[in-house]
């Protein structure tokens, strides 16, 4: 055989295998190798100039946009549950799972699995904290429950949380409590509050000489408030009493380091504002700290002090968590300033449009620079907020989040990076449509 011949046998080949493929279901993954190109000649051009200009710079943004590979058909606007990543994330991992099994043992654990030492060094960067405070997990929950399940408590012990804090991690408090017998208070707070100084009250108010621990997130999944973790940890610290930030939308969504909030643990999800892949997080456990914390999975008496005991996990890919590299590489170019004021212009683009459009509509977020970024939570008077969400999804392929909590409800919002304001004003439409017409 010619190699001519060979590279046209190679060919039908491949294309037989494709349609088997396509046959069976499967879509092309359509790689864009250049998306860090894309994205750094949108940074060179956006030099120099403020955020705010920036964000609504739509030449700046459409670069951005082209990093990934989204299906214009479909408008996400649920990029808080779990964002897609751009596409040379995606490709690093699979470029790392298909090297990984050649050979799983040697490739994974001996070349892969190491590199997670460059992760941990470049995440506490970022979030500014020593490597050795750095653990890597596979998402919020992981993180979370690490600390929910590793501190030691006794029976009549207590700690406060609120009932705006992730379900898991109530269920997690709750099953702690029918174990141990450790009494918890749920502190509420109204939507909006009326101040971060009201939020601090109601966990200062419920903490008393037996609390232990308060658990806290740092931004709300349900109508993306930014909660005062700063003052919640001053408040705490001289009372002896050890606060668990749970970060999950925070990290990457909007600025901040360790030291803005003074914490000694944070636990987040990585698949949601850093568009790394799913299934990637990070427990920050300050150095004094970690003795009192359990790992999940058990590790030797000689791993105390060392927060790798935190991922001892048994086995599990190296090319999810190796792929944080790259999603943490295309943050740093576009810049944590840069991406929080764009998500904020869409944020305020949909939210004052509809505030302006009827009485009926409320937004539960505050519409300022401090308290919220990207998420916005949308009440509709008379509009149950279930059936407008599978209106949209059915009617008009806009995906949302319903929220329905015991003491509000609503629609929540988030956009990403790529989100253009043509989907944002879609969504205002059908919005307004269904406050004309009904749904
Ligand atoms: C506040 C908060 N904490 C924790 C989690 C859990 O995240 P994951 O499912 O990635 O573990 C979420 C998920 O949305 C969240 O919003």
């Amino acid at each position: 055989m010619t190699p001519e011949s060979a590279t046209r046998a190679r060919g039908v080949l491949n294309r037989r295998a494709l349609l088997t493929g396509l046959a069976a279901g499967l879509t092309l993954p359509a790689f864009r190798a250049d998306a860090m190109r894309l994205a750094a000649q949108a940074g060179r051009g956006a030099a120099g100039r403020p955020a705010e200009t920036i964000a609504r710079d739509e030449g700046y943004w459409s670069e951005i946009g082209r990093a990934f590979d989204t299906d214009a058909t479909l408008v996400n606007l649920n990029n808080g549950g779990c964002s897609p990543t751009p596409s040379h994330v995606l490709e690093a991992m699979i470029r790392d799972l298909r090297f990984s099994n050649e050979i799983p043992v040697h490739h994974m654990w001996n070349i892969l699995e190491p590199r997670i030492e460059s992760v941990r060094r470049e995440l506490a960067r970022e979030f500014g904290c020593d490597p050795e405070e750095m653990a890597i997990t596979r998402n919020a929950s992981e993180a979370m429950e690490t600390l929910i399940l590793g501190i030691d408590l006794k029976a009549g012990d207590e700690v406060v949380l609120s009932n705006q804090n992730y379900p898991r991690m109530i269920t997690t408090w709750e099953q702690r409590a029918r174990r141990d017998g450790i009494v918890l208070k749920q502190v509420s707070f109204r939507v909006p509050p009326r101040s971060p100084a009201d939020v601090l009250d109601a966990f200062a108010r419920a903490t008393t000489p037996r609390t232990r621990v308060i658990e806290v997130t740092h931004i709300t999944n349900l109508t993306g408030q930014i909660l005062p973790v700063r003052d919640i940890v001053r408040m705490a610290r001289p009372r002896g009493i050890e606060v668990f930030v749970d970060g999950a939308h925070a990290f990457a969504q909007f600025p901040f380091r360790r030291d803005d909030l003074e914490c000694d643990y944070y636990g987040t999800s990585l698949h949601k504002w850093l568009l790394a892949p799913i299934g990637s997080g990070f427990l920050y456990v300050r150095k004094e700290s970690q003795k009192r914390i359990w790992p999940l999975m058990a590790a030797p008496a000689a791993m105390d002090e060392n927060v790798r005991k935190y991922e001892e996990i048994g086995t599990h890919p190296a090319a999810n968590h190796n792929a944080i590299a790259s999603a943490l590489a295309f943050h740093r170019e576009i810049g944590s300033a840069r991406k929080a004021a764009r998500l904020r212009a869409l944020r305020d683009r949909w939210a004052k449009r509809l505030l302006a459009a009827d009485p009926r509509v409320r937004v539960l977020t505050p519409l300022n620079d401090t308290e919220a970024c990207g998420i916005g939570l949308l009440h509709v008077d008379g509009i149950p907020t279930d059936r407008l969400q599978v209106h949209l999804w059915e009617k008009h392929r806009i995906m949302t989040t319903p929220i329905l909590h015991a003491e509000f409800d609503g629609l929540r919002i988030t956009p990403n990076v790529y989100t253009t304001p043509a989907e944002v004003d879609l969504f205002s439409e059908k919005i307004e449509e269904a406050l004309r017409k009904g749904i």
